[in-house]
């Protein structure tokens, strides 16, 4: 059997979206469906589910439609997300409900929701139960974590530990989720499963982490989001959070203006905000931050029975996380 390759699981992954015949008519409700997967994005989750599954079992290759079923899932989370973001741009292109409208990107989000299941459910009987119930636990906290963000928007004052919470509910655990299920699939223990589950919790927590940073400090052409877009929508970031912690005088009088004014110019806001977090240090804060949930997922992997080949494609998938800039 060869070795589990990155690359070529990413490939495998991608044509293996591409063939799916997911739905005809009505147009206008299969179109968007295609159309945010036809824009690709990292494809991180259902590469976790290959590799967790790889873990304990050389043909990762059972894991594909449970996989596929990981992405469709997730692609239906963002195309949910942009609604409640009002974002405009996803991975550089107009987002669903800005190209057709939010009752389409709501209806078909929810097909892609059900579709999910048929793909997870592509398991062999002894683990369906039990993929089901840990995909029920996960969806329903992805829910709780998105509620909890935007309730969060609208609060003046949110502390680092439920901030760490909401991350973990709407972003951590479907990564947990995308490398248990696997493990699962690969015959792990229950235990084992657990371990790796841990690791993939607390890369996600990194990762969420890194994703806010970038939302501030990215290149717009490569990001492909709107660079800003948590500052105009005054998302209770850690990078916010702490500098409302630490302004003093004239910036943190300049951030209560910010957050409370309704009508601004976007530009404006992201670039003065922007700067305050620059004169406060906020993004090295940040960025050690992250760093921290990354390694505390490295040293989850010492508990980890399997190869250490095996255990070392989990860190530098974790590694490759840790330093994107997309
Ligand atoms: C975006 O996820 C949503 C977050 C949890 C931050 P990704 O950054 O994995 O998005 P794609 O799938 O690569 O576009
Ligand atoms: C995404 O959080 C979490 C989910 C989609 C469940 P964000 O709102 O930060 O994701 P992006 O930045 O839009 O991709
Ligand atoms: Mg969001
Ligand atoms: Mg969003
Ligand atoms: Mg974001």
């Amino acid at each position: 059997m060869a070795q589990f390759n990155l690359k070529e699981a990413g490939e495998l992954l991608a044509q293996e979206l591409e063939k799916r015949a997911y739905g005809d008519a009505p147009e206008n409700l299969y179109a968007p469906l295609r159309y945010i997967l036809s824009l690709g994005g990292k494809r991180l989750r259902p590469a976790l589910t290959l590799l967790g599954c790889y873990l304990f079992d050389d043909d990762y290759k059972k894991a594909v439609e449970p996989a596929i079923g990981v992405e469709v899932f997730h692609n239906f989370t963002l195309m949910h997300d942009d609604i409640m973001d009002d974002a405009p741009l996803r991975r550089g292109q107009m987002t669903v409900h800005e190209k057709w409208n939010p009752n389409i990107a709501i209806l078909s989000g929810d097909v892609m929701f059900v579709k999910a299941y048929d793909y997870i459910m592509q398991v062999e009987d002894n683990v369906l139960r039990s993929a089901i119930s840990l995909f029920n636990k996960c969806a329903t906290e992805v829910c709780e974590g998105q509620q909890f963000d935007m309730d969060f928007e609208e609060r003046a004052i949110v502390s680092e530990e439920e901030y760490i919470e909401m991350i973990r509910l709407k972003t951590a655990v479907l990564i947990g989720f995308a490398l248990r299920l696997g493990a699962l699939i690969g015959g792990a223990s229950e235990e084992q499963s657990k371990v790796v589950e841990e690791f993939g919790v607390n890369v996600g927590l990194g990762f969420q982490l890194k994703d806010d940073i970038l939302d501030v400090y990215a290149d717009q052409d490569k990001f492909g989001k709107q660079v800003g877009g948590d500052i105009i929508s005054n998302k209770k970031t850690l990078m916010l959070i702490k500098a409302l912690k630490q302004a003093k005088g004239a910036d943190k009088a300049e951030l209560l203006k910010w957050l409370e004014v309704k009508e601004f110019d976007k530009v404006e806001k992201v670039k003065a905000v922007t700067a305050i977090y620059d004169r406060l240090d906020i993004k090295e804060m940040a960025t050690s931050k992250s760093n921290e949930y990354f390694d505390k997922g490295f040293t989850a992997l010492q508990k980890l029975d399997v190869p250490d080949n095996r255990k070392q494609l989990l860190k530098e998938f974790g590694i490759y996380l840790q330093n994107r800039d997309h």
